[in-house]
Order: structure tokens, then C-alpha cells, then sequence
């Protein structure tokens, strides 16, 4: 192998650029030649490819985002998508792959995989939804900007006597509500893996008055239904009744951005090494994770047909500690 590719893509967050920047340097000290691939499946149709070095990295491991950009891109989940890629992957010379994102992006890398192509993939996602690794690139500084945000809504939360209502990212995944509701201290979670009616969640606050607390906060994954809103509406009809006033704040895009954390920074270097020293070892079609402290090969056929599960017993740990 003498040229390899790397790619960022789906949805970003914080690490993404120290990966890219410890692919380019694991490949440069191996002597092979490093071609970024800008704007993830859409660039690698396009051939959008710029040629990497030591320097065109440098600056950039505390860098939010990611400098090659990445994209949602349809076009790559059909067969005529996939066929232009492999066209240009071989115009440009590119002989392995190393892609960096979530389940989506990596059920695109199985696809050039199961098609013949030398890829592997490295899990980034705040949602850390993909199989093969504890904890995936960006969660860890996703979560530390909930819990700034969480401190700072009790505060005024406390001042007024009220109930918040703080949406988290998580669109199928309860991981970044209930850790940071574990981690802020929250009177209440709720996500999408567990069912919590909205009487339930009147109660909470109700149980929250009662004990004498100047706040309620309950901590929400964006995946949890009936949804935020719907919950704020409820709990605002009966005001009178619980005690607490409502107001609802809706964390959104700040969770993907933002300078990676030292954890972030760790991981990202760590796993993009791996990946590098995978594919220059002719060890291809995995997803390279951090399992424990040991990085762990998983294949990637794994995102087609496991999902990670919330570890529940963590459910018991967040109420027990709600009281
Ligand atoms: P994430 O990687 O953050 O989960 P997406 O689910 O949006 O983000 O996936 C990112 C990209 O991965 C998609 O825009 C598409 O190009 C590619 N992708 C997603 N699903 C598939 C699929 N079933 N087959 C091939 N490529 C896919
Ligand atoms: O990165 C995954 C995720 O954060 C989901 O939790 C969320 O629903 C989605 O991205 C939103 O991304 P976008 O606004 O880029 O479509």
C-alpha cells in the first residue's frame, strides 16, 4: 500500500480534527502518502481531494469541526453512488480508507468494504450509539458542555424556583440525557429507551416540591417521546398544582462544537493511529474502538446488524440518585 485516503462524515463533533491529524502522522511515519477527502461521501464522489503532510495537520488538535468538512450525501446509499466512489478512489491512486463518523458513515464504509475496497472505520458521534467501543470520539466534551449548561440552568433555575426542561442531542440515543443528567446532578432523565409518561414526570416534580428543593431539573434526550414541548405544555397546565413554574431550554448544534477535551483529544489519536496500522498491516474491514483501555477490532458488518444498548442498570444509579 503507498497511498491511503482519510474522510470525515455524517454528523461532526469535537475530535474530529486530532484523528485526521493522527491518521496523516501514523500514515507519513509509515511512508505512505496521505490524501484528505473533503466533505465525507460527497467529496469521495466528486473527488474533492486535497494531498495531506505533516504540516497541513499542524495546528489543528484543538480545533472544533473538522477542516475537511463533512455531508450528508444520499447519493452514496445506492449502487451508483458507491460506483462513482470506487471510479475516483482508483483515478486518485488511493489503495486504503480510513473513515471517521457514525452508524451511518460506517454502514457506508461496510458498503465499500463488502465491495472489495480496504477501509476502516473509527466511531465519531456525541450520540456514542456505535457498536465496538465504549465511549466514541466527541462524546466525552459533548458532555461537558451539557454539564456547563446544566450548572449554569440551576443556578437560575434555583433563583426562581423552577422546573427546566433541557434537551439533549440523541435522536435514537438516551446516552448523552442520562449521563448528563447522572454527571449535573438532575432530579430526572428521560429518554427514548424508557418509557416515562407525562404523569409520571408531574409527579417528579411534585416529589421535587414536596422534599423542598428550590429546583427541578429533568434532563431529556431529543429521541424521547411525546417530546420536550409536549411535556413543557403538560406540566405548565397544572403549575399551580406542582409547585414549580416551567421553561424549557433546547441545547442543540453547541454540543457538536467546541475545542475536544483531553479525553477527546486521547481517543482520537489513539484510535486514528490504529486504524492507520490496520490497513498498512493488510487488516482491513473493522471498525477500531476503545473497549476497557485496549483498542478492539469489531468488523464492520456489525453496524448492519447490532445496535448499542444503554447499559440500564446506569436508569437505577440516575434515580437513586434524583431522590
Ligand atoms: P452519521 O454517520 O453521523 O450516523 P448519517 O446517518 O447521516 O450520519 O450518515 C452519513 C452518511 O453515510 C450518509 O449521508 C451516507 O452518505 C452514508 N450512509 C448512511 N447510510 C448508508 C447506507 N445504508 N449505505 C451506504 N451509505 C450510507
Ligand atoms: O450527530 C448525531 C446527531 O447529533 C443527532 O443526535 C441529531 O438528531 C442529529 O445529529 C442532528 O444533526 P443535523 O442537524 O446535522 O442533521
Amino acid at each position: 500500500m503507498r497511498r491511503i485516503g482519510v474522510l470525515t462524515s455524517g454528523g461532526d463533533g469535537p475530535g474530529l480534527n486530532p484523528c485526521i491529524r493522527a491518521v496523516t502522522r501514523m500514515a507519513l511515519g509509515y511512508g505512505l502518502e496521505v490524501i484528505g477527502i473533503e466533505r465525507g461521501y460527497a467529496g469521495l464522489m466528486d473527488g474533492e481531494m486535497i494531498p495531506l503532510n505533516a504540516r497541513a495537520v499542524g495546528g489543528i488538535i484543538g480545533r472544533g469541526g473538522t477542516f475537511l468538512g463533512t455531508a450528508r450525501a444520499p447519493e452514496f446509499k445506492t449502487p451508483k453512488g458507491q460506483r462513482e466512489a470506487l471510479r475516483c478512489l482508483n483515478r486518485h491512486g488511493i489503495e486504503g480508507l480510513v473513515v471517521i463518523g457514525g452508524n451511518g458513515s460506517l454502514i457506508g464504509a461496510c458498503a465499500l468494504h463488502q465491495r472489495g475496497f480496504p477501509v476502516v472505520g473509527v466511531p465519531a458521534t456525541i450520540d456514542n450509539d456505535v457498536v465496538g467501543t465504549d465511549i466514541a470520539i466527541g462524546v466525552d466534551t459533548a458532555l461537558n458542555t451539557i454539564l456547563d449548561a446544566v450548572d449554569k440552568i440551576k443556578d437560575t433555575a434555583s433563583s426562581h424556583q423552577r422546573a427546566f426542561l433541557i434537551e439533549t442531542m440523541g435522536r435514537d440515543s438516551g446516552y448523552l440525557a442520562l449521563m448528563g443528567g447522572i454527571a449535573g446532578g438532575a432530579e430526572m432523565v428521560l429518554i427514548p429507551e424508557l418509557e416515562t409518561t407525562l404523569e409520571e414526570v408531574a409527579q417528579g416534580l411534585l416529589d421535587a416540591y414536596v422534599r423542598g428543593k428550590a429546583h427541578c431539573i429533568v434532563v431529556a434526550a431529543e429521541g424521547y417521546k411525546p417530546g420536550t414541548q409536549a411535556v413543557a405544555a403538560y406540566l405548565q397546565e397544572r403549575r399551580e398544582e406542582l409547585g414549580f413554574g416551567v421553561r424549557v431550554t433546547v441545547l442543540g448544534h453547541i454540543q457538536r462544537g467546541g475545542s475536544p477535551m483531553a479525553f477527546d483529544r486521547i481517543l482520537a489519536t489513539r484510535l486514528g493511529a490504529a486504524a492507520v496500522r490496520e490497513l498498512h498491516q493488510g487488516n482491513h474491514g473493522h471498525i477500531v474502538g476503545l473497549i476497557g483501555n485496549e483498542i478492539v477490532l469489531t468488523p464492520l458488518e456489525d453496524v448492519l446488524t447490532r445496535r448499542k444498548e444503554l447499559d440500564l442498570s446506569l436508569c437505577e444509579l440516575s434515580k437513586i440518585m434524583e431522590k
